[in-house]
C-alpha cells in the first residue's frame, strides 16, 4: 500500500448520522466537514453554539448544531436527550473535543481533566452509547 489514504477515499456516508464533539474548529471541524460533504447528517456538538453555527455555515451538507459542554454532566445528559428526538441511532461518534494546544500554565488542569474518573469523553460515550450506538 504505497498511496496515502485521504478524505477522497471516504465512502458514501448518505443515510448515516455522525456526531462530532468540538466540531467548531481544528480536527473536529475538518472531520465534520469531510463527513457532511460525503453525505452524512452531522451533529456539531459544541460548547459555544454561536461558534458552532459559524462553523456549520462553512460546511456544505446536512449539519445541525447542538450544545454540549463536556465539563458538565448536566450538559451531557441534556445533549443525549436532545439527540434521541430526531435520531434513532448514531453511526459515527467522534469524541474529538479536548485540549489541542497546551500552554504551560494549563498543564495541571489538563492532567486533572484527563485523569478524573468521570472523564468527560467517557461520560459522553456512556450516555450516548446506552441507547443510540
Ligand atoms: N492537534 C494535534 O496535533 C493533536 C494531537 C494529539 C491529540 N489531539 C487531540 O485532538 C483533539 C482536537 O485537537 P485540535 O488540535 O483540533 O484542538 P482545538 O483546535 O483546540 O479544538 C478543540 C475543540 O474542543 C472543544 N472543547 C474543548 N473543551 C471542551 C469542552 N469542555 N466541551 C466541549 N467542547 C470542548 C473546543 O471548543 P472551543 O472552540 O469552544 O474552545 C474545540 O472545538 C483534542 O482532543 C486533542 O487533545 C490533537
Amino acid at each position: 500500500m504505497d498511496e496515502k489514504w485521504t478524505e477522497r477515499d471516504i465512502p458514501d456516508q448518505k443515510g448515516r448520522v455522525a456526531v462530532v464533539t468540538g466540531a467548531n474548529t481544528g480536527l473536529g471541524f475538518e472531520a465534520a466537514r469531510a463527513l457532511a460533504e460525503n453525505g452524512a447528517s452531522v451533529v456539531l456538538a459544541v460548547r459555544d453554539v454561536e461558534k458552532g453555527k459559524r462553523a456549520a455555515a462553512r460546511i456544505a451538507g446536512d449539519t445541525v448544531v447542538q450544545e454540549l459542554d463536556l465539563t458538565s454532566l448536566e450538559s451531557i445528559r441534556a445533549a443525549a436527550a436532545e439527540l434521541h428526538g430526531p435520531h434513532s441511532k448514531i453511526d459515527v461518534l467522534i469524541n474529538n473535543a479536548g485540549v489541542g494546544t497546551l500552554l504551560e500554565e494549563d498543564w495541571t488542569m489538563h492532567i486533572s481533566y484527563t485523569t478524573e474518573p468521570a472523564h468527560p469523553n467517557h461520560a459522553t460515550a456512556i450516555y450516548w452509547r446506552a441507547d443510540l450506538i
